[in-house]
């Protein structure tokens, strides 16, 4: 299908998981996609692998300097940027009364003012080209409540869901679209962490709580990054033109708002 077709993507975080997908996604919808990660060896096998609709580009979300830079490299390379995908985070996780500064910092360094910072840059594109855009923010079900030993990390996420509110609202007489995605538990790499950490902190076996978490999801399993694609090419798309400011869930029914 090409319901891209001509639009170019930037999505952070996309060497690998949820990211990943989303730029074969956009790939197979007929956009050309920048794979902007921390880690380049893993973006650059990543974008090899997609073909020469993908490129990639090294992109720290806590420096500035490789912000502009990561946009600036995209644009030149690409042409101009349609379509942010801010999907860089980390999961961290703790109880209360073992949070430390440094870890409640870098999570919201990544997570919250790394996709802020971001989606300044790439609208300031866009609003200077003039034509609008779509920014896609990568929320969580974490950010609709709080829980026992994440609480950083839930907090990172409605922190996106409001930053997506304010942008959306602001940014749209530029024509530009800011929504968000809130999937539930989706399985890859990101997950193996949060297994390893309840194996830890709740003294369970490996895979345990993957497998709780996938029996308690109504749908009846876990996500797959794949499962997530379908919207994230209909918010980057021309038919969700009119849609401002929301944060859609997309996690087998597990939350409703
Ligand atoms: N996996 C889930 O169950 C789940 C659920 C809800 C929301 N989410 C969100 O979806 C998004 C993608 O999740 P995922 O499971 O694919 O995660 P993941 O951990 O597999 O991938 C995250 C990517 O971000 C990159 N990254 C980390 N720090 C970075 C930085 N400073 N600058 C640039 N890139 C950096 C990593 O190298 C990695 O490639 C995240 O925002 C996550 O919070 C995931």
């Amino acid at each position: 299908m090409t319901r891209l077709a001509g639009k170019t993507a930037l999505i952070t975080g996309a060497a690998r998981g949820i990211g990943l997908a989303f730029a074969k996604a956009y790939v197979a919808e007929g956009a050309k996609v920048a794979i902007c990660d921390i880690d380049i060896a893993r973006a650059t096998q990543a974008a090899e692998d997609i073909g020469e609709a993908a490129i990639a580009v090294e992109m720290d979300v806590t420096r500035q300097d490789s912000i502009d830079a990561g946009v600036a490299e995209t644009v030149a390379r690409l042409g101009r940027i349609d379509i942010l995908i801010n999907n860089a985070a980390i999961f961290t996780a703790a109880p209360i009364v073992e949070i430390e500064r440094a870890d409640f910092g870098r999570a919201f360094d990544i997570n919250v003012a790394g996709a802020l910072f971001t989606m300044q840059a790439v609208a300031r594109h866009m609003i200077a080209r003039g034509g609008g855009g779509k920014i896609i923010n990568m929320a969580s079900q974490a950010g609709r409540r709080g829980e026992p030993l994440v609480a950083v990390y839930c907090a990172t996420k409605a922190a996106i869901i409001s930053l997506t509110q304010s942008a959306g609202l602001n940014l749209i007489e530029h024509g530009i679209n800011v929504n968000a995605i809130a999937p539930g538990v989706v399985d890859g790499e990101h997950w193996d962490g949060v297994d390893a950490f309840f194996a830890k902190h709740e003294n369970k076996a490996p895979g345990q709580k993957k497998t709780e978490v996938g029996a308690a999801v109504p749908y009846g399993r876990m996500g797959t990054a794949e499962d997530l694609t379908g919207m994230a090419v209909f918010l980057a798309s021309d038919a969700a033109d009119y849609i401002v400011a929301q944060c859609y869930n997309v996690d087998g029914g597990q939350w409703m708002s």
